[in-house]
C-alpha cells in the first residue's frame, strides 16, 4: 500500500535535506488533498520511541485553511502577536551561541527584503504573513498529547522532518510555523482540539515563489567542529 505512494524518479534523500529550506512566500497553485494525505501516511513510518506515534495533524486545505486564517486575523485586530503560548517557544533565557544564531537569521531575512531593524511594523507586517500560511494553499497544525515527555517531542519533530522532505520530493516547500502557537485558543476552537492535546506548531505547504526575495534566504550553519565529538580510541 505505501509502495503505490512511492513515485517514480524518487529524489534522493540528500537532494531532499539540502534543498528544503524554509519558505516564507507561496504561489497560491493548490495541493491536492490526495498528496497531502500520501505525504502523511508516508511520513508516519517516521520511528518514535515504544512505537507510541505521538502525533496528531489536522491538514486543512483550500476552505477549511481560509476559515482559520480568517478567524486569527478577527482576533490579531486587537493582538497582533496573539496570546502567550502553552509551552516556551525558546528558553526563557536564550544563552549563547543560541542567541547569536538567532538573532542573525531573523537579521538575514530581512536583509533579504531591505527591511532595516528601526521599521518594526515592515517587520511585523511581514511576520504576520505566519497566520495567513505565508500564502500557502494548504496548512498543516501538530498538536500533542500533554501526557507526552522530550522524547515524543523528539519524535513528533522526526515525523515533521518526513512531511518536509517528501514534500520536496513532491516538488512541494514547506514552512514549520511555531508562530501557530500564538494562537492556541483560536485553534483549538475552530478545529475542536480536546484540551489533552497541546497545539505545538503548524506547517505550510506548497509551490515556493521563487521570485519573492525572501526565499532567496539560505540559513547558515554552525561547523561540525562546534557540535561534534568524534572519538575513535578509548
Ligand atoms: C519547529 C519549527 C518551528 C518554526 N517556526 C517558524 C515560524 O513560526 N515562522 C518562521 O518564519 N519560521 C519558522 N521556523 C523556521 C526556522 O526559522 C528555520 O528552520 C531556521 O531559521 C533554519 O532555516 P531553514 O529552515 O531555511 O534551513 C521554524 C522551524 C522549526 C523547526
Amino acid at each position: 500500500m505505501l509502495r503505490a505512494f512511492i513515485i517514480e524518479a524518487a529524489m534522493k534523500v540528500s537532494d531532499a535535506i539540502a534543498t528544503r529550506r524554509t519558505i516564507r512566500a507561496f504561489k497560491t497553485d493548490p495541493v491536492s488533498r490526495k498528496t497531502i494525505e500520501e505525504i502523511i501516511t508516508l511520513a508516519a513510518r517516521a520511528p518514535s520511541g515504544g512505537n507510541l506515534q505521538p502525533w496528531k495533524i489536522h491538514a486543512l486545505i483550500g476552505p477549511a485553511r481560509d476559515e482559520l486564517v480568517r478567524r486569527v486575523a478577527e482576533v490579531r485586530k486587537q493582538h497582533p502577536m496573539g496570546t502567550t503560548p502553552e509551552y516556551h517557544i525558546y528558553p526563557p533565557h536564550l544563552t549563547e551561541p543560541y542567541k547569536t544564531r538567532r538573532f542573525r537569521v531573523g537579521e538575514m531575512m530581512y536583509e533579504t527584503m531591505g527591511i532595516p531593524r528601526e521599521d518594526k511594523m515592515a517587520r511585523l507586517n511581514f511576520f504576520s504573513g505566519n497566520w495567513e500560511f505565508f500564502g500557502a494553499p494548504a496548512g498543516l497544525i501538530f498538536t500533542i498529547d500533554r501526557q507526552m515527555q522530550q522524547g515524543q517531542w523528539a519524535d513528533l519533530g522526526m515525523f515533521m522532518q518526513n512531511i518536509m522532505l517528501l514534500a520536496r520530493e513532491r516538488g512541494l516547500h514547506t514552512c514549520p510555523q511555531e508562530a501557530w502557537a500564538l494562537f492556541h485558543p483560536q485553534i483549538r476552537e475552530y478545529l475542536n482540539v480536546p484540551e489533552n492535546e497541546m497545539i505545538f506548531c503548524g506547517m505550510a505547504i506548497g509551490h515556493a515563489d521563487e521570485s519573492h526575495p525572501v526565499n532567496s534566504l539560505t540559513s547558515e550553519r554552525a561547523p561540525p567542529a562546534e557540535y561534534l565529538t568524534v572519538r575513535e580510541t578509548a
